[in-house]
């Protein structure tokens, strides 16, 4: 256990968790514990491959997700749900998020990527300043509601759901059982709500939007067979695929631009690996998404905890323990990624120059609570690239000068740039 002293040291030179985390691994080199309250038990850091795949993947029973702050949002969705309820959720939004599920979701990204891309040509045209984190919150809220509703995003909604990101900013910074409370927290809820309620009335109505019925219609449609469906888990599904669908994608297309400003070779080199719409560019791009994720994973930490005694990598963990599987320590982990601080695609690409590992690289998780988007985000992702990578790169004015590392990985401030 990293010195409970030393662990107040860090915080009170303004470090946060993500300063503690790195020394507990530093100190440990595997797996390490520390106790941000020195009256509470510790808290068990888990950055190895073995025992993240352990924890994650093969003893996922022994290791549950704890309710989080985000519950007051979410509700009871498949990210928060637990247990047979979870099982049940899981699998019906599974086969929307996979195979001929997900290829309906197809034309609907390519709209909305077009959307942007017309935007982003209009930018040039003007050389107007534009940050492009909002684009790309824009771009990813757009095509999860289309996935959705079947609608396209219309910019009364766009105004109101930009208070998720508001909410989900204010969330880890309040103290727990007070978030409900919380003023903006509040209202902010109570906006998401109305938006959420409207759109599952539509749902009801059969109304289904100019690309064919969203996946709101066929949670109502389980209703009429399944009790559970309720109009409250419903809205609480909606909630959950809009939140973690869409600052995650959003957060990793900023940050690949703005490893492209510092990189600009690597986007030569995407588009010289083959003709626009070819295999070659496709997998280039993907590429480029998957060493940004290794750099920056949104969901930077992943809190377990453990509801019986186990052992992990030979130490005793007690029932009731804590932990904390944390990719971004596990993707900068020199003795898995050599020059692990370094932007390279590559590794993606050549053959043999990524860890083999399954839990060596885990920007979605891995095991049965990885993400459910999975396909979703890095078709999408994919499809914006191919569009807006051919066109001219944004000329940043200002970087953001901070990383936040609160619920995702963000950078902290606007991004404005021009185009052309
Ligand atoms: C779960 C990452 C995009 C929906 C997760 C988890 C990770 C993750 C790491 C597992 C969390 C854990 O084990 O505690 C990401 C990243 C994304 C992304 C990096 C984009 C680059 C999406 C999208 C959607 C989505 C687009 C929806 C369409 C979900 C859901 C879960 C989840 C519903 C919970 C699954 C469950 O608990 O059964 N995501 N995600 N994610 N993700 Fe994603």
């Amino acid at each position: 256990e990293l010195d409970p002293a030393r662990v107040a040291r860090r915080l009170a030179d303004g470090g946060g968790l993500v300063d503690v985390l790195t020394e507990v691994r530093a100190e440990t080199g595997g797996l390490g514990a520390f106790r941000l309250d020195p009256a509470a038990p510790p808290t068990v850091l888990v950055t190895g491959p073995d025992a993240v795949q352990h924890v994650l993947a093969r003893h996922p029973e022994g290791y549950v997700k704890r309710s989080h702050r985000a519950r007051v949002l979410i509700g009871d969705g498949v990210l928060s749900a637990t247990g047979e309820a979870w099982r049940r959720q899981r699998k019906l939004l599974q086969s929307q998020f996979t195979g001929p599920g997900m290829r309906r979701y197809e034309e609907r990204i390519t709209a909305a990527a077009r959307v942007t891309a017309a935007r982003w040509a209009e930018h040039a045209r003007t050389g107007r300043v534009f940050d492009v984190g909002e684009e790309m919150r824009r771009f990813a809220l757009d095509t999860i509601w289309r996935a959705l509703t079947g609608h396209p995003l219309d910019a009364e909604t766009e105004r109101e759901l930009a208070t998720v990101a508001e909410v989900m900013t204010a969330l880890p910074s309040l103290p727990a059982g007070t978030v409900a409370a919380h003023g903006a927290v509040a209202g902010g809820i109570a906006r998401i709500d109305a938006v959420a309620d409207r759109a599952v009335a539509v749902a009801r109505d059969g109304g289904a939007g100019p690309d064919g019925p969203g996946l709101l219609r066929v949670l109502v449609e389980a209703s009429a067979t399944r009790p559970e469906y309720t109009d409250r888990l419903i809205r609480d599904e909606l909630v959950t695929l809009l939140m973690a669908g869409h600052e995650t994608t959003a957060t990793t297309l900023t940050w690949l631009y703005l490893l492209l400003d510092r990189h600009p070779e690597a986007r030569e080199q995407a588009l010289a690996a083959g003709p626009e719409g070819s295999k070659e560019r496709h997998r280039a791009l993907q590429a480029l998404l998957h060493e940004t994720l290794r750099l920056y994973p949104s969901a930077w930490i992943l809190p377990r905890h453990a509801v019986e005694d186990d052992v992990l990598d030979g130490h005793a963990i007690p029932a009731g323990t804590d932990l904390i599987v944390c990719p971004h320590l596990t993707h900068r982990d020199p003795g898995l990624w050599p020059d692990p601080e370094r932007f390279d695609p590559t590794r993606f690409t050549t053959p043999g120059r990524r860890p083999a590992h399954p839990g060596a690289y885990l920007p979605f998780g891995i095991g049965p609570r990885a993400c459910l988007g999975l396909q979703f985000a890095l078709r999408e992702s994919t499809t914006l690239l191919a569009h807006l990578l051919p066109g001219p790169a944004p000329r940043f004015h200002s970087l953001p000068d901070r990383t936040s590392y609160g619920i995702t990985v963000r950078p902290d401030g606007p991004a404005p740039a021009t185009l052309g």
